[in-house]
């Protein structure tokens, strides 16, 4: 692949955007790539958690600038799911996803970032959604999932002024969960990914998909989440995860 460089180790997916020279711009080929990759993380029994990162100073500078500028309304809503069906993979995958932010995360990088169940994100990380300075809007799902993670107060003010704000202040509005040394943060991006591949992977999957669901189903959500949950108590992993902590110690889940 070109612009999606893809490594496995062991239960870790390391996707790193690939296009430099351009703050890794998502063009139709870039998202292309993400897409396969995203595709076939999702479906490898061997893989329990995926880190998304960027190449050089940018996690990924948002959509291709260029490539809007040719596109007229019709143009505009077919890029619009094209980015879309991308995001929700990987918000709907049943791996769980860590955005590890290097570096710009704009637009198209933020909504990426999004789409990915937590965020880790270096120092020098600055994230927006500067589509209004475009004369456009987002359209790759920050209207949307901005509001569900760090409420509608903040959302509004990030899409309706396009300002840019750093790694603490997205700290501390919650779209961010940990800030880490520029150096450090694909090690640590690997600690947290590690932990999480240690656990079971049908509950991480069902919880991922009871959570993404928690804001759609009312009070069925409860009902919802017993449901699931009683698929993980009767899931071979609960067998071994409670058997391990009477014996003390630690459970195995892939034997
Ligand atoms: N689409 C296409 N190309 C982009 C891009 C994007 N979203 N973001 C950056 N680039 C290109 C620049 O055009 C430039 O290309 P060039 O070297 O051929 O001129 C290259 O990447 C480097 O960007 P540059 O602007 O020179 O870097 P900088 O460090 O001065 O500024 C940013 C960095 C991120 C502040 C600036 O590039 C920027 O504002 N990018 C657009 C962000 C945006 O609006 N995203 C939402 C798009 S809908």
């Amino acid at each position: 692949m070109k612009f999606v460089n893809f490594e496995k180790r062991e239960r870790i997916g390391i996707v790193r955007i690939n296009r430099p020279d351009k703050l890794n711009a998502l063009s139709p080929e870039v998202l292309e790539e993400l897409k396969l990759v995203v595709n076939d993380i999702s479906k490898d029994d061997e893989l329990v958690s995926a880190i998304i990162t960027g190449t050089g100073k940018a996690f990924v500078a948002g959509a291709d600038i260029g490539y809007i500028g040719t596109l007229d309304e019709e143009g505009g809503y077919e890029m619009a799911l094209m980015g879309q069906e991308v995001f929700s993979a990987i918000e709907n995958s049943p791996k769980v996803f860590i955005a590890a932010v290097n570096g710009y995360a704009l637009g198209g990088g933020c909504e990426l970032a999004l789409a990915c169940d937590f965020i880790i994100a270096s120092e020098n990380a600055i994230f927006g959604q500067p589509e209004v300075n475009l004369g456009i809007m987002p359209g790759w799902g920050a209207t949307q999932r901005l509001a569900k993670k760090v409420g509608m107060n903040w959302a509004k003010y990030l899409i309706l002024t396009g300002d840019r704000i750093d790694a603490r202040t997205a700290f501390n509005i919650g779209l961010v969960q940990k800030v880490v040394n520029h150096d450090n943060l694909m090690d640590e991006a690997i600690n947290i990914a590690n932990v999480i591949a240690e656990k079971g992977p049908t509950a991480l999957r069902l919880a991922k998909e009871s959570i993404n669901r928690s804001f759609e189903l009312g009070d069925f959500g409860f009902k919802y989440e017993a449901l699931l949950f009683g698929k993980s108590v009767g899931s071979p992993e609960k067998e071994e995860g409670i058997k391990a902590f009477f014996e003390k110690r630690k459970p195995n889940f892939f034997k």
